[in-house]
């Protein structure tokens, strides 16, 4: 029987921005994509949560973890530690949910194995605190939770991708051979708030069949994003930050 490769999209803090995943999801047909994952932060900071959410629960079917504004966002309970520009948003993005969308974020999972491949928005060992995983040291402790050879993550909005053989090595990435016997704990980056100062959309493709990881940056209409976070009335800074990416 003939057998499709199976190539996957791992998306990430799309954040609502809808001209973004737009373009992300162009860059995926036109690279031969069978299968979407998505590894959290569906809402908040940007202006387009409902149909963002709509294309990821429609694309992605189970393959989705939650994000820590897919909980705030979904959840009545006050925002403790939030900065005040995402804490803003939170309470617009509350707004816009109807209860049926508000209860599928609640129904997502902390984190899910998908064929061979672990997802989680921020950390393994504790993946409701929220921690981040910016170095060897915080990569370490995710991966003594980690069962699966690769796991995909998010949170930071920062691509970064540490292989453990032994020691811990890591850093910025663009393509990542996956080798036997070892782990991987990779950041897919940012679709909607790129933070590493590249401002392109960012996204992997996991190809299962040739063991590749690859990240993917893709230019998008960022004044017309922007547009559209000063229509809603949110911040100016949530704007600002899309041209800079960070
Ligand atoms: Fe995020």
């Amino acid at each position: 029987m003939y057998h499709v490769p199976r190539r996957y999209a791992i998306l990430g803090d799309v954040h609502a921005n809808l001209v973004a995943l737009e373009a992300v999801l162009a860059d995926c047909r036109e690279q031969g994509v069978t299968n979407y994952a998505c590894v959290g932060d569906l809402v908040g900071y940007n202006a387009q949560p409902i149909p963002c959410l709509d294309r990821i629960r429609e694309l992605c079917g189970p393959n989705v973890v939650v994000g820590n504004h897919d909980f705030v966002c979904s959840r009545p309970d006050p925002l403790l530690g939030f900065h005040p520009l995402a804490k803003a948003v939170v309470l617009w993005t509350r707004e816009q949910l109807d209860s049926e969308r508000a209860e599928y974020l609640r129904s997502l999972p902390e984190t899910r194995t998908v064929e061979t491949f672990m997802m989680v928005h921020a950390t393994l060992d504790d993946p409701l605190s929220w921690g981040y995983v910016f170095d060897k040291l915080e990569a370490e402790v995710s991966f003594s939770y980690q069962m699966a050879p690769v796991c995909f993550y998010g949170h930071s909005h920062v691509p970064t991708a540490f292989e453990k053989a032994g020691i811990v090595r890591g850093g910025l990435y663009r393509n990542l051979l996956i080798t036997p016997g070892r782990k991987y704990l990779i950041n897919v980056g940012s679709v909607g708030q790129p933070r590493d100062g590249d401002p392109r959309a960012a996204y992997a493709i996991y190809d299962l069949a040739a063991n590749t990881v690859e990240l993917r940056r893709i230019p998008y209409d960022i004044a017309a994003a922007q547009k559209l976070i000063r229509d809603a009335g949110l911040p100016e800074q949530a704007a600002a930050r899309l041209a800079q990416g960070r």
